[in-house]
């Protein structure tokens, strides 16, 4: 087992680890039970359970930064149990309240901190909520029971370390379907994305793009973050569609945007045959933060934003603010850091 002293901190990447304790609650006659915090990282679950048959299952992603005063913050953590519970009205789950997924990120930081990277290291603890249908049921209907489970993991960067451009490729495959389930964190657009990412790994991309499903005219979402990109005209725009993933990191930055730099902001059709309106393109998510689109690949030619290694101006001065922010050092917006006490 690892144990957080043997951890390189500025250097984590992503992957699990292990850590002491995680929570889980458990919905059954009706009502979610109180919730525990266990050490075992297992769960024991029916065969038949529909998490593992018919995808009934969804989850989240927010972070845990240590502070530049010592302090805990985590980040708009009422936007990720909000839309966790739109992920469940659409898959027929029992709701999890705003307030007790709260208090489970709490605990679990709190019961884990000595697994929360120092400030200065650049790496966050990164919490997994999920909840998956479970108990004896065979034919394709919501489950008997649910669990809702909380664990957390110490992460560095999801791409390159830092605020490094990558190259991604426009991907050959759908993620989601024009109404489907692309505006929900549920598995099965993860299960759907993996063969489009490796193929895109393979070829020596950061991660795939994905065009609308309708028309592959648009783009929609960079792998596991959102696209974003800035006009020449100092615009920021983003696309909307009714199938990416309402990104919280992605309203943020709309925000500090228009707020703080002023800028226009707008959500609106990407062309994949206008992308040269963009001096600055990037990807945004918790595990993504801001990562600078260097160029993207679409039938055969590479087409380069800003630079393939240098990060623009634009980009950089969204991205001090968003982190500055996440970690203690810039004023936040009213309610958007929440203490871990
Ligand atoms: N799009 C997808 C498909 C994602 O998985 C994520 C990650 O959560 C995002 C976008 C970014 O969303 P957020 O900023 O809320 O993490
Ligand atoms: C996130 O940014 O939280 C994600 O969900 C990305 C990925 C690891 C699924």
């Amino acid at each position: 087992m690892e144990t957080s002293d043997q951890l390189d901190w500025k250097h984590l990447g992503f992957s699990y680890i292990k850590t002491d304790y995680r929570y889980i609650s458990v919905w059954k006659n009706g009502s979610w039970d109180d919730g525990v915090m266990t050490e075992d990282n297992y769960l024991r679950i029916s065969e038949a359970s529909t998490a593992l048959h018919y995808g009934q299952e969804c989850f989240e992603g927010l972070k845990a930064y240590r502070a530049k005063d010592g302090s805990i913050n985590l980040f708009r953590p009422d936007r990720n149990a909000k839309r966790m519970q739109d992920s469940c009205r659409k898959l027929l789950m029992p709701e999890f309240p705003v307030e007790r997924f709260i208090d489970a990120c709490k605990k679990v930081v709190k019961a884990n901190e000595r697994f929360l990277p120092p400030y200065g290291t650049g790496g966050t603890l990164y919490l997994r909520p999920y909840m998956i249908g479970v108990g004896h049921n065979l034919g394709v209907k919501p489950a008997p029971e649910f669990i809702f489970g909380l664990f957390c993991s110490p992460v560095g960067a999801y791409f390159k370390d830092g605020l490094a451009p990558c190259n991604f490729c426009i991907a050959d495959y759908d993620r989601a379907a024009p109404l489907g389930t692309g505006s929900q964190k549920v598995g099965g657009n993860y299960a759907a994305s993996l063969l489009p990412h490796k193929l895109a790994a393979d070829a020596g991309f950061a991660d795939c793009i994905y065009l609308d499903p309708a028309t592959h005219t648009k783009i929609e979402e960079v792998g596991a973050a959102n696209f974003f990109g800035i006009t020449k005209d100092n615009e920021f725009v983003t696309p909307k569609s009714p199938s990416i993933l309402p990104s919280v990191t992605k309203y943020s930055l709309m925000e500090i945007a228009e707020k703080r730099f002023g800028m226009k902001v707008s959500e609106r059709d990407v062309y994949i045959d206008r992308i040269d309106e963009f001096t600055e393109a990037g990807a945004c998510g918790t595990a993504a933060v801001i990562t600078p689109i260097g160029g993207i690949s679409y039938k055969g030619k590479l087409h380069v934003f800003y630079s393939e290694t240098e990060v623009g101006p634009v980009i950089r001065k969204l991205y001090d603010t968003l982190v500055g922010i996440q970690f203690g050092e810039i004023e936040p917006p009213q309610g958007w850091i929440f203490k871990v006490e």
